[in-house]
């Protein structure tokens, strides 16, 4: 097949997505198929006059890929270097080139990717895509919406409210809320801007440093216990994943920073407790209409009662991430993962 993979964009998430992007592209190459890895943000320029025949020098025409550095990255640096300056999100030729493909592998994190949106524009444009539709992208997306979804779909998830920054509680004690809790942004991925609170001081520090990122956020209960994932392909749940940060809690360097974090899959859990999660994973996915894939994250306290967090529905696609290692302990390496996703979501198209 001929395949873009589309990764990078505007979200605090571009550098994960160009390892995910580059590794999706390597597995997809090895497989035999014909694959550009895109920016979706600075698209392709490099002799734009005539796409034709590009698949055939697919390599040369992809962005070569960095590692991952430790902080988040510099997106106003990223706005300004784009060389024709358009205020359209899609970079010079993305579009074409997404057209000219069999499909579009998503390798996108975060907003504009993760939130539905570009899916929305690709279904106008009859361009196929992998993973899960606009709606249930931005249902997903969206904390507040999705705990919701999860509550009234009978899955637990820690307590908690939403606020927007106008009419924003900076008075903790007026919130209704336990300490310690915890500040996130409501659309936010890779722990960004999320803080675990303990006092009433910190409370406000977390707000203002959610509140940089956006303008609404999700205050909730923190759950002292231990730490897990469920990635479910096509409504069927994978093996747990235990994820361990070595110190502190699952921010962002842990989650990227090589050795910070230890992961056992499947993880080391009662038979019931497995089921059970991997049950309220499924629901999950049942209760958001997550069609083809996703990942969801879960705490376990130490009564042994689950809470599910959020939805991840282009979760990270390394061969270390997450997902991938679910699927490694049920036998799928990780190119035919990557064909697998392919294949299931082809057949939102059939
Ligand atoms: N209610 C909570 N109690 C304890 N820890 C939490 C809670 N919510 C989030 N965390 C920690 O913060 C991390 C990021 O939160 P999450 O809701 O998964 O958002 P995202 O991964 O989209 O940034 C989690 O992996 C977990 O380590
Ligand atoms: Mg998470």
């Amino acid at each position: 097949m001929d395949i873009v993979v589309l990764a990078g964009g505007l979200s605090t998430e571009r550098d994960v997505s160009f390892v995910t992007g580059n590794n999706v592209a390597g597995a997809l190459r090895q497989k035999g198929h014909r694959v550009i890895l895109l920016d979706v943000f600075m698209g392709y320029s490099d002799k734009p006059e005539d796409l034709t025949g590009i698949f055939e020098h697919s390599e040369e025409a992809s962005v070569s890929v960095a590692g991952i550095s430790e902080k988040a990255p510099d997106l106003e640096a990223v706005k300004k270097s784009r060389k024709d300056q358009s205020s359209s999100f899609f970079g010079p030729n993305v579009i074409e080139l997404c057209r000219m493909a069999d499909i579009v592998f998503m390798a996108l994190h975060g907003e504009n990717g993760e939130d539905g949106r570009i899916q929305a524009a690709f279904d106008l444009y009859g361009i196929q895509y992998t993973g899960t539709g606009y709606l249930s992208s931005a249902l997903a997306m969206d904390k507040a919406l999705s705990k919701r979804l999860f509550a009234a779909n009978n899955i637990p998830t820690p307590a908690g409210i939403s606020m927007e920054k106008e009419t924003c509680q900076w008075d903790f004690d007026k919130t209704g809320l336990l300490l310690p809790c915890v500040v996130k942004p409501c659309c936010g991925g890779s722990s960004i801007g999320v803080s675990i609170v303990q006092t009433k001081e910190e409370y406000r520090r977390a707000l203002e440093e959610a509140f940089r990122w956006e303008e609404r956020l999700i205050v909730e209960s923190y759950i002292k216990g231990r730490e897990f994932s469920v990635g479910v392909i096509d409504f069927k749940a994978l093996p747990v994943i235990e994820i361990a940060p070595l110190e502190g809690f699952y921010d962002y360097k842990n989650k990227y920073a090589a050795g910070s974090t230890v992961e056992t899959c499947p993880a080391d859990l009662p038979w019931a407790i497995a089921k059970k999660m991997q049950h309220y994973a499924e629901e999950a996915a049942r209760a958001l209409n997550l069609e083809t894939y996703a990942r969801m994250d879960f705490l376990l306290d130490s009564q042994e009662k689950l809470y599910c967090l959020e939805a991840n529905t282009l979760p990270g696609m390394t061969p270390m991430s997450l997902l991938p290692q679910e699927a490694q302990a049920a036998g799928m390496d990780f190119g035919e993962l990557c064909e697998e996703i392919i294949r299931i979501s082809k057949k939102k198209y059939a």
